[in-house]
């Protein structure tokens, strides 16, 4: 979060019935802290879950519940024009329903349809609730009306279920409240930062591929984060289920041979480039033009030859760029990292340890040690990748402040 950009603005935060709820309090808590001025609508079905006065405590004045109220002024018309930006988190199937069809039967459906400012939807429910036809409808029926939707989480859910529904951290929420209010800062402003994500597919047949876990989220993250820094920023991005990034140019590759020749197509045109994909280092020597057959046969050889390394690729360069890589480990993290950042000719390395199944290649969650060219490291704690994207930014302005210093 900028310091003091979301001092003294004004949001409403809506809270509805989900076992994320007191989530909500971490959210509005995080705002009053950064200086902004809150107000809380609550459903009747969010009272279940959480109590009012937990969120009066935390504002230091009422929460709004009751379209009955006596007060002097008209309670959902005072909250729009109270509002710069609205976020509902977490938001039901019951809320996002009601929106979409412009059902206003209590305090929050009925102010949604006054407000004329931002409103950002967070949808957090159980996977099969979230997958199924008219939620997902009435998501896209919101997105087409300029209501943004935020992706939800993936994880355990309060159902005991794994999967996608859980309400984002608060880091990303409150940073989706900060791109609505256009209060992004502008550290990286004029610069061109392209970055790599998500697994590449290297073609066995027109069918199979030989691929990896990676789910992208956190390339994504940082092609977002830089973003909003105010870069301009392309993300070349491998096959993964996320929605483009705001404010990003995003090209969709397949191979890492695609992906190599939509970066090297940007040579001479980048200031700092992001290795963030988990790009297969082999491919088949041949991909056979029809589906490979099993019949006749017990055993299928394949030859596989190496694919090009896209970031050393860049390191070579002429202007170089500020080259920052990713070292996905199993075992001897940081002496494999270090070789790596050697042996690439990169500025900056992210290691982190992909053994583990709380954090890495496909949860949204990282936890990462920085090493630069200097030998230099720092740790950081088990972060999501949204605020893991923010701490390797803010290196990488380090490094370019430093660069401009000595003149590079
Ligand atoms: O060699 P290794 O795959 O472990 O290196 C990881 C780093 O190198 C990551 O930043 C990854 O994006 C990048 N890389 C690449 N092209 C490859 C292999 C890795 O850009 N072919």
């Amino acid at each position: 979060m900028d310091d003091g950009a979301l001092n003294g603005r004004r949001i409403v935060v809506g809270v509805t019935g989900g076992i994320a709820a007191y989530k909500a309090c971490d959210l509005v808590s995080t705002l009053v802290k950064a200086g902004a001025q809150v107000r809380v609508v609550m459903t009747r079905n969010a009272e279940r879950f959480v109590g009012r006065l937990t969120f009066e405590a935390l504002i230091g004045g009422p929460v709004s519940h009751d379209m009955w109220a006596e007060r002097a002024d008209m309670e959902h018309i005072s909250l729009a024009d109270f509002a710069e930006a609205v976020i509902v988190a977490p938001a039901t199937a019951n809320i996002i329903g009601k929106y979409a069809h412009g059902i206003a039967d209590d305090l929050l459906s009925t102010a949604l349809l006054v407000f004329t400012c931002p409103v950002i939807m967070a949808p957090a429910m159980n996977t099969r609730m979230l997958g199924s036809a008219p939620v997902q409808a009435n998501l896209r029926l919101l997105s087409e009306r300029g209501v943004r939707i935020l992706e939800p989480a993936e994880g355990r859910l309060a159902c005991g279920d794994e999967g996608v529904g859980r309400l984002p951290d608060t880091a990303t929420l409150v940073e989706a409240l900060e791109d609505a209010l256009g209060v992004a800062s502008d550290s990286l402003a004029g610069l061109r930062v392209l970055v790599t994500a998500g697994p590449t597919r290297e073609p066995l047949d027109p069918v199979r591929f030989l691929s990896n876990p990676s789910s992208g989220k956190m390339g994504y993250a940082l092609a977002a984060e830089a973003a909003r820094r105010g870069g301009a920023v392309t993300l070349v991005s491998g096959p993964v289920a996320l929605s483009d990034p705001r404010g990003v140019e995003v090209v969709r590759v397949g191979s890492a041979e695609e992906m190599h020749e939509a970066v090297q197509a940007r040579a001479g045109t980048v200031d700092v480039f992001i290795g963030a994909a988990a790009v297969a280092d082999w491919r088949p020597v041949e991909a056979s033009d029809h589906k490979l057959k099993k019949t006749g046969r017990e055993e299928l050889t394949l030859r596989l030859q190496r694919t090009p390394d896209i970031i050393a690729g860049v390191a070579a360069w002429e202007p170089r760029p500020l080259v920052v890589g990713f070292a996905a480990e199993t075992e001897e993290l940081l002496a494999h990292a270090e070789e790596k950042l050697r042996a690439k000719g990169l500025d900056l390395i992210a290691a982190n340890d992909v053994s583990r199944l709380d954090v890495g290649f496909t949860t949204d969650a990282n936890e990462i040690t920085l090493i630069d060219a200097t030998g230099t490291r720092s740790e950081f704690p088990i972060m999501s990748k949204a605020e893991v994207a923010g701490a390797i930014l803010d290196r990488i302005e380090e490094l370019l402040a430093r660069g401009r210093e000595s003149g590079r």
